[in-house]
């Protein structure tokens, strides 16, 4: 069952790719803001267009929550049926500037645990891809996670929401602990690839608070890898552990507990 939802997963992640890389291509974007600050533009609302049509289609009976279809969010613990949770465009700022750090997000859930997940980078041909117990891949190949155990020597990865100004001073805190003790900081503009790079070994590690869209496929490539995934603030007690997408902290193994001591040591309530 998991490899068929995989191949199925893989290849609307394929089509969504060609669909976007087309769209820009072509130079018949259009951009607009949701609330005034958050880019969207018409590709992200035909990739969403098509991901839904598509999975409505061979699996009438699942649910489906993607970004762009306006999800409503409070119900998401109460779901039984599988569900598909969604990023069509991962990086849209980068996507619109024409960077190529873009992903497309499919996480497959059966009652509150990602099962099947598939984050593509069109734009850099890597298909990253995991099942629950069986492992991660990129382009089909095994991924492992780094091994790194120095904070100094660690690359770690952040972002920062569309709504930052009043999080500043909480942002900077926790950013400049990360920069005292660690070698470096990137800021790369897609979550889901900033974690399926932690998933190979490219980061060191990764922090942010983002929505379950962005890091319900990801994190599953990232354990499935050998990395450590939890959150460095307590999960409420009502949300299974992996579809909450707030104070996530991923990361090779023996960075996971230190890491989570600088963010701690720079938390203000
Ligand atoms: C964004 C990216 C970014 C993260 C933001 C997300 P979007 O997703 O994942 O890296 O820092 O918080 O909103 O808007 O490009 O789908
Ligand atoms: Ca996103
Ligand atoms: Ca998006």
């Amino acid at each position: 069952m998991s490899e068929s939802i995989l191949a199925f997963a893989t290849s609307l992640a394929e089509q969504a790719g060609d669909l976007i890389v087309e769209k820009r291509i072509s130079s018949s974007l259009t951009l607009s803001y949701k609330k005034d600050i958050e880019l969207v533009t018409n590709a992200d609302i035909a990739a969403d267009d098509f991901i839904r049509q598509t999975i409505k289609e061979h699996h009438p009976n699942h649910q489906i929550l993607s970004e762009e279809s306006n999800p409503d969010m409070q119900s998401i613990e109460h779901i039984e049926a599988p569900l598909w949770i969604i990023d069509p465009i991962d990086g849209t700022v980068n996507y619109a500037h024409h960077h190529s750090q873009v992903a497309i997000s499919i996480a497959y859930v059966v009652r509150g645990k990602v099962q099947v997940a598939v984050v593509y980078s069109p734009f850099q041909a890597e298909m990253f891809t995991a099942i629950r117990q069986q492992g991660a891949w990129l382009n089909d190949q095994p991924i492992r996670c780094s091994s790194e155990s120095q904070l100094g020597k660690a690359l770690v990865a952040t972002g920062f929401p569309y709504d930052k100004h009043e999080k500043l001073p909480l942002l900077m805190s926790y950013l400049e602990n990360i920069l005292q003790h660690c070698a470096d900081i990137r800021r790369l503009g897609s979550a889901a690839l900033d974690i399926c790079w932690v998933a190979m070994g490219r980061l060191d590690a990764y922090y942010e608070t983002v929505s379950i869209w962005d890091c319900a496929a990801a994190q599953l490539i990232a354990q499935e890898a050998g990395a450590k995934y939890g959150h460095f603030l307590p999960v409420p007690k009502n949300v299974p552990e992996e579809l909450h997408p707030e104070n996530l902290l991923i990361t090779a193994p023996a960075l996971y507990e230190p890491i989570k001591k600088l963010l701690l040591e720079a938390h203000i309530d």
